[in-house]
């Protein structure tokens, strides 16, 4: 093992991120830029206006990073960034600059999936034996795969619709609560009064590891539309309470199954809706009922930023694997095709 100290780069969405990160374990600085007053005019992210604040951003962010590390430009040995799966004009902003850091120091780069950093990002806090399940959570993904290591992904099964933070935040535009949605619901529905409000779990009781999340969005729709009157702030925490439940039921049984179907006893959940306080209190339940072993990132680890990336990163370059300065961003990139040579 040559350990290696990093450059960590991450524009794939609305957040800008930089870290640097030694031997893939010691977060030295791991500094978040978030676009969210930017984009919640919108109610979503506009991704020109993202690329464009990225490029504003990314030059004083990288310069932060090194400060609160206390590292100088010439003490990096390379540099890490997502590659993808993202927006592509946002991606290119990281890919590119690190492209040019990179060859300006004349030390090694790599390209990261941006999923394989959000289930990595657990060992920079506890270490988590191989093989484990993860439950990829996040604004586009909600995906269950075995992995056996480093680039080592099967896909179990995925969202057929919606992902999670999707379903979260169309939920919170429909009642009119603000984005990112998600965060609001969560904590609406921490009164945990769901008024009896019951709403569909999908396909839970199926026997593949598949999810769908539209079907419970739309009887959000026709609960709302049922109502005689605008709802009230009570009726809004009950419908969210409600939603919440009814993602984190179907979330959480079929993790479980999915483990058990493969023999894992260790379930990593990320990604930003594994913040979610109502999915870390259920699965904590299932931990003790089922005996299985359930790790959470802490939440700053589970949204996105680029101290992520460097558990993949180092073990990459340390094994010899790095990109080229051809490298390209990819906006659809399955996280199953990541292979680790
Ligand atoms: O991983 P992430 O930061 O970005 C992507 O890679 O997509 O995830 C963002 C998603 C958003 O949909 C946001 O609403 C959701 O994570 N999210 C939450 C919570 N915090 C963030 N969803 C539910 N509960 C939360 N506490
Ligand atoms: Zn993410």
């Amino acid at each position: 093992m040559i350990f290696m100290l990093l450059l960590a780069l991450e524009s794939s969405c609305d957040e800008t991120a930089a870290a640097v990160v030694r031997d893939g374990q010691q977060v030295l600085s791991n500094i978040i830029a978030s676009q969210v007053d930017l984009h919640a005019v919108y109610g979503g992210v506009v991704p020109e206006l993202a690329s464009r604040r990225h490029l504003e951003v990314i030059n004083p962010l990288v310069e932060e990073a090194l400060t609160t590390a206390g590292v100088k430009q010439e003490d990096l040995e390379g540099v890490v960034v997502t590659r993808g799966p993202g927006l592509v004009g946002a991606l290119l902003v990281g890919v590119s600059f690190a492209k040019a850091y990179a060859y300006a120091l004349k030390i090694p780069l790599i390209g990261v999936h941006h999923i394989e950093g959000h289930i990595q990002a657990i060992q920079l806090e506890e270490r988590v034996e191989y093989p484990f399940l993860a439950v990829a959570v996040s604004g586009g993904h909600t995906h269950l795969f075995r992995v056996d290591g480093i680039g080592r992904y099967r896909l179990l099964g995925r969202t057929v619709d919606d992902a999670a933070g999707e379903a979260f935040d169309k939920v919170a535009k429909m009642m009119g609560l603000g984005y990112p949605g998600g965060p609001i619901i969560d904590k609406l529905a921490g009164a945990n009064d769901d008024g009896g409000i019951v709403f569909p779990r999908p396909m839970v009781k199926k026997h593949n590891f598949d999810f769908s999340f539209s079907g419970v969005k739309t009887a959000v729709l026709n609960y709302l539309h049922r109502l005689q009157e605008p709802p009230d702030e009570t009726t809004i925490s009950q419908i969210a309470c409600a939603f919440q439940t009814a993602v984190v039921d179907v979330i959480t049984q079929k993790s479980v199954r999915a483990a058990e179907s493969e023999g894992l006893n260790r379930i990593v959940v990320a990604g930003g809706v594994a913040c979610n306080s109502g999915l870390r209190t259920k699965f904590a339940e299932l931990a003790v009922s089922s005996g299985l072993e359930i790790f959470f990132p802490s939440p700053l680890l589970c949204a996105d930023n680029s101290a992520m990336l460097a558990v993949a990163g180092d073990y990459y370059l340390s094994s010899g694997l790095f990109s080229g300065l051809d490298l390209n961003a990819v906006s659809n990139w399955p996280l199953e095709q990541v292979r680790c040579a």
